[in-house]
């Protein structure tokens, strides 16, 4: 069969994200019940690079999978920093296999760290399997990555909890949802909790139709509370940047930082502060308010890392499992290179090139002929 394995290692990379222990914990069951010996690389691709490891008992881990957090710790480390060739940074970085002692390797982790894993395979053949990771589900080539609707539920419940105290104070709250450059955490929590407004990365905003006017044509209908969610990563159109902007210039929205990968670091921007120091700016919606009787007073929340915090729900601690038992099952069948994905309700196999691609939210899906609904007919049904 020429695929012996006998031990492989295990690592969790990127964000930490509810239902990481439960994919380790399917990976562990399946892997007892082959014989496979398991061990634990400590903080994603670092702990690869500098041989940190614990070995993984199944007995020491009992009902692993509805432990939130990752008990792996994780890092953004990015192994193929400064490489002049990808090559040979992944011939180098393969040999580890034999510091490590390992078999054979399953990653976990977003597109950054399985794209490590995925010019592992590509440039030195090495034994790889993947399996998607993010609260942002922005992964193409799964339906659902695990943690995603475990962070739609806190941005959920965040959201509903803030109607009260947004309700008693007649205020308008802003509340930003993780997600980087993807929608699908602000739209998903904000249809859930029927927010007022929701702003996305893939539909450019304009604060003047899209944040003021609504706000304006909701005061004049006789609301006097608004919740406003925004992806962290939701920016305004050109038009609107150049044209309503005070605050905030394109020069430094494109001089942020980046991380190890190249990504922005979008949550340094705040736009959810940036709406609110507008707004606080807009004369004209103050006296609409004043018009109807309400005080303009507006607040910013950021949900930040609260959405990743806590245990998995349901959903993610059955798919994690799920994930788990398939990634193992494809070491054993010695299916490299390839990573689990949900295709409807089934595990499929991808190929990892295909599945490190990114993810948006698009025209068509009806998420986004949903929310504009929402938003629009609350307002426009109950004017006189
Ligand atoms: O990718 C997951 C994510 O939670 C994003 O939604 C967010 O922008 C980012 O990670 C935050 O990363 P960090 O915890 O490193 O600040």
């Amino acid at each position: 069969m020429g695929n012996q394995i006998k031990k492989i290692g295990i690592l969790t990379g990127g964000g930490d994200c509810p239902g990481l222990n439960s994919v380790l914990y399917g990976i562990m069951l399946k892997a007892y019940d082959a014989g496979i010996e398991c061990i634990g690389i400590l903080k994603g691709w670092k702990g690869f690079i500098d041989n940190e490891f614990i070995k993984l008992d199944i007995a020491d881990h009992d009902d692993l999978h509805t432990v939130g957090g990752t008990i792996l710790y994780t890092s953004r480390t990015n192994p193929f920093e400064g490489a002049d060739s990808k090559e040979e940074r992944a011939k180098e970085l393969t040999k580890k296999f034999e510091d490590l002692g390992i078999d054979a390797l399953i990653a976990i982790g977003g597109d950054d760290s399985l794209g490590v894993a995925s010019m592992l395979y590509q440039f030195a053949d090495a034994k790889v399997v993947g399996c998607p990771k993010t609260i942002d589900n922005d992964l193409a080539g799964t339906h659902y990555t695990f943690g995603f609707w475990s962070a739609v539920q806190l941005a959920s419940n965040a959201m509903d909890n803030l109607t009260t105290t947004a309700r008693s104070h007649q205020r308008v709250f802003v509340v930003e949802v993780m997600g980087r450059d993807a929608g699908f955490l602000a739209m998903y929590s904000g249809i859930s909790a029927g927010a007022d407004i929701i702003l996305i990365p893939e539909t450019p905003f304009d604060l003047e139709k899209d944040v003021i006017d609504v706000l304006k044509k909701r005061v004049n209908a006789g609301y006097s509370y608004h919740i406003i969610a925004t992806s962290e990563g939701a920016y305004p159109n050109a038009e609107s940047l150049d044209r309503d902007f005070k605050t905030i210039s394109k020069k430094k929205i494109d001089k942020l930082p980046k991380d190890t990968f190249g990504n922005p670091l979008l949550a340094k921007l705040s736009m959810s502060k940036i709406i609110v120091d507008e707004l606080n700016l807009r004369d004209d919606l103050k006296q609409e308010f004043q018009r109807n009787g309400v005080v303009f007073e507006c607040r910013n929340v950021v949900l930040g890392h609260t959405m990743r915090a806590g245990t998995p729900n349901s959903f993610d601690r059955i798919l994690g499992l799920r994930f788990g038992l398939a990634a193992m099952k494809l070491v054993l069948e010695g299916k490299f290179g390839n990573m689990v994905s949900l295709q409807g309700n089934k595990i499929e196999t991808i190929p990892l090139s295909e599945g490190v691609k990114k993810k948006h939210i698009t025209p068509e899906n009806d998420k986004m002929e949903l929310r504009d609904l929402l938003v629009k007919i609350r307002y426009l049904s109950k004017q006189k």
